[in-house]
């Protein structure tokens, strides 16, 4: 029987998700179908309980609900508590177990760009304290990375973040402080939405100091190069934006529902398209 998987948020219209899925279970040949589904926060309750009911195999959790839907589900993977949050969740027999595919999926498509660096000798700079920031902080933890300091607007925001944890590799910084010290890291990764559609004019950080061949990443991917990532380039920075990220985060969790990791670039090209260019 055919499987069905979806994608839970609102709103939930733009979402690149069912393309990306429905391509990769067509070229494996999966009898399975993923769908977007509208949902409000006043239906999270009742659509995770039609998820059981009607035997849904698999979903993606977006915005609002990556955090309120924890609550309802049966287990939570260690790693996605320690984000606290949710994008993905695993209907195994009527058993519904909650993943955080997000830092993961980042941290693999930061891999691609590396080159000859390993992640365990490099000083990383993360910008921001969100969300974002929490699934993408504590999966390079887990990498363990030589440093991994925070900048935030918001100061308390990272010095909150950074206390959860035991290790000494990690400061809080403010912007002002991390800018005066830029030339000190290897991989500068902005996590907020600054310079996203429609704020296209907006950079998170000055990159006046920064060292050529430092890697510039940023998790926005619309615009798939940020003016951040135009002026990192024109430093001769590499630069890398949040499509991978994407797409990383969306195969984990096609593996995690059908164990088979799918094809990598048929997704990339799949959501390239989309946004009409290159990556
Ligand atoms: P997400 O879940 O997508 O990470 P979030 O939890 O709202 O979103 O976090 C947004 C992050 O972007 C925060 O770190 C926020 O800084 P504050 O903690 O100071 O609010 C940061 N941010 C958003 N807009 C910003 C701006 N205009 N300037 C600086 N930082 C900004």
């Amino acid at each position: 029987m055919e499987k069905l998987y979806g994608v839970i948020g609102d709103p939930i219209g733009q979402s690149m998700s069912p393309d990306m899925h429905n391509t990769a279970f067509q070229s494996l040949g999966l009898q399975a179908v993923y769908k977007a589904f509208h949902v409000t926060p006043e239906r999270l309750q009742s659509a995770i309980e039609g998820v059981r009911g009607l035997g849904i195999a698999g979903l993606n959790v977006t915005i609002p609900h990556k955090i309120s839907v924890m609550k309802y589900l049966d287990e939570i993977d260690p790693l996605a508590s320690k984000i606290g949050a949710v994008n993905t969740i695993v209907n195994k027999n009527g058993k519904l177990t909650g993943y955080n595919t997000d830092g993961i999926g980042y941290v693999n498509s930061l891999k691609e760009v590396l080159i000859d660096k390993k992640l365990e000798n490099c000083s990383i700079l993360l910008i921001g304290a969100g969300g974002a920031a929490r699934a993408i902080y504590f999966s390079l933890l887990e990498e363990g990375v030589a440093r991994l300091d925070l900048a935030n607007r918001t100061v308390e925001k990272a010095e909150a973040l950074v206390n959860e944890q035991l290790s000494s590799q990690s400061r809080a910084l403010s912007l002002a402080e991390a800018e005066g010290v830029i030339n000190t890291y290897d991989i500068l990764i902005n996590t907020t939405s600054i310079g996203m559609y429609p704020n296209l004019e907006e950079i998170p950080i000055s990159l006046e100091n920064v060292n050529e061949n430092t890697i510039v990443s940023d998790i926005i991917y619309n615009p798939m190069q940020t003016k951040w990532l135009k002026e990192a380039n024109d430093k001769g920075a590499i630069t890398h934006n949040g499509l991978g990220m994407f797409v990383f985060q969306g195969a984990i969790a096609f593996e995690k529902w059908t164990g088979i990791y799918p094809d990598i670039d048929i997704m990339k090209s799949v959501i390239t398209r989309k946004l009409g260019g290159i990556s």
